[in-house]
């Protein structure tokens, strides 16, 4: 096990040397200073384990030291030590956020069960750490299934760009296609696997806080910054931020993104320091960026710079061919998840699934089978057990009439021109962010994205 390191901050001569003689080279490195100041020092530069920290300092005060890099590394573990009879600090020590305290004078029996508690603490921490690690399920190359030419390709592409030293990667495709999915997996076959693989979806939060979420800030930057708080980017380091939905993300955020990629340097709001980080970008959109371009919502530098290397995932409709490996797949793993034993599909009923166009991709194909495996009560999906979209796909879906086309007695109202309207608005009002116009409409993103082809909007 690597050696525990201790900083020692206390006046007390004695205290500092009778630390460093008790424990140093024993599975301990220690270092001391002599006041707060020097102590915080210290403690930037060599990231001790452990802090003892006395009271009564000669400049700035024990209490403020331990605040002081509380703020600068919330998990670091404290001990306070305080003269005897003085319990109203120690509990203040403690509500700020102190491991343990000891009064002085102390023996070093009392030093070494503190010293014990934290590293049993250190060791749980690092067993949920790895535990957290390995939950994250490990998709390889190999969970990505199909053996299309089209599917052959993306895995090869993938494989060179995610052992490559590229600090960028876009990610296109329709929704569904296997974005977040490849993503995963190029991390996992890269040699940055182990280092954190660190997810934000643009779409899903407002602008401020997904730039708080990335730069994090600095206690104080804005009214609600009570506590200084990690950027992702900072998070990260190391390893690789997957920037998922990126057309959504503003054009002020753009920039400083392309600052981040191109000067790997990240720095929290309200912040004087800038940090250095190493992060691969994953950035993945299914939005046609070159369109957004020209919309002015997407700046062309930075598109330019996340091009570089771009993997463009077919939709499922391209590579039918690789639908029967895929329901395969999906029986297999619904019938773990439901405790079910479902042996295999009907030969009508995979016909339906070859035929059927799959607007919403592999994402739908997974639901449907999900949704089978539900309802099937036989040994086989049975057509039946498909939804009424699939099985009903014989009917020529273009010139049918279809419930939409009806006109609304005595308005002349056209009923799909009601509905147009009505996604119009929720677009309008979300500024055609998509995850939030089908949230505010209650509907899948899938089927807004359709209805949105569908009317041209
Ligand atoms: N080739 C594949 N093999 C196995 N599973 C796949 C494959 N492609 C996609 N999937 C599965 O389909 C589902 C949807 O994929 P994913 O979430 O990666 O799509 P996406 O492209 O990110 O979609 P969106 O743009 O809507 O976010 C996931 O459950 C994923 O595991
Ligand atoms: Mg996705």
């Amino acid at each position: 096990m690597k050696s525990l390191k201790i900083l020692v901050i206390d006046d007390e001569n004695l205290i500092c040397w009778s630390f460093k003689k008790q424990y140093n080279n024993k599975g301990y490195e220690v270092w001391t200073a002599e006041s707060g100041e020097k102590g915080l020092q210290l403690f930037e530069l060599h990231d001790p384990d452990v802090v003892f920290i006395d009271n009564k300092l000669p400049g700035i005060s024990g209490l403020e030291v331990l605040k002081g890099i509380k703020a600068l590394k919330e998990d670091t573990l404290l001990v306070f030590m305080t003269a005897y009879g003085t319990i109203e600090t120690a509990v203040k020590a403690m509500k700020s956020g102190a491991f343990e305290y000891v009064n002085k004078p102390f023996s070093f029996d009392e030093i070494d069960i503190i010293l014990d508690n934290i590293k049993k603490r250190l060791q749980v921490e690092n067993e949920i750490q790895v535990l957290r690690r390995q939950q994250q399920e490990e998709v390889m190359f190999d969970q990505v299934i199909g053996k299309s030419r089209a599917i052959g390709q993306i895995i090869s592409l993938s494989r060179r760009i995610a052992r490559s030293e590229a600090s960028t990667i876009l990610l296109l495709g329709e929704s569904g296609t296997g974005k977040d999915l490849l993503a995963k997996v190029i991390h996992n076959e890269s040699n940055r696997r182990g280092k954190p693989f660190v997810t934000i979806n643009c779409a899903s939060l407002p602008e401020t806080l997904l730039e708080s979420e990335l730069f994090g800030y600095e206690k104080g930057a804005f009214t609600d910054a009570k506590r200084q708080k990690k950027g992702l980017f900072e998070i990260a380091n190391g390893g690789a931020v997957y920037l998922d939905e990126i057309g959504e993300i503003n054009v002020s955020l753009q920039v400083k993104l392309l600052g981040i990629i191109e000067n790997k340097i990240t720095r929290r709001l309200g912040g004087t320091n800038n940090r250095h980080v190493d992060v691969r970008i994953i950035a993945a959109t299914n939005k046609n960026l070159e369109e957004s371009i020209i919309e002015k919502t997407f700046r062309e530098d930075l598109y330019y710079r996340l091009k570089v290397f771009t993997i463009t995932l077919p939709t499922l409709r391209e590579r039918k061919e690789d639908i029967p490996l895929l329901i395969r797949h999906f029986i297999n793993f619904f019938n773990v998840q439901f405790k079910k034993n479902i042996k295999t599909i009907s030969a009508d009923a995979e016909k339906l699934l070859i035929k059927y166009d799959w607007p919403g991709n592999v994402r739908e194909m997974r639901n449907v089978i999900e949704r089978a495996i539900i309802l099937e009560t036989s040994e086989n999906i049975r057509a039946e057990s498909l939804p009424g979209e699939i099985r009903n796909n014989n009917a020529p879906r273009a010139e049918g009439k279809s419930l939409y086309d009806l006109v609304i007695p005595e308005t002349g109202i056209v009923l799909h021109e009601i509905e147009k309207s009505i996604i119009k608005q929720a677009l309008e009002k979300t500024n055609f962010n998509q995850t939030r116009a089908a949230q505010l409409l209650g509907v899948s993103r899938d089927s807004l994205r359709y209805k949105k082809k569908k009317y041209h909007l």
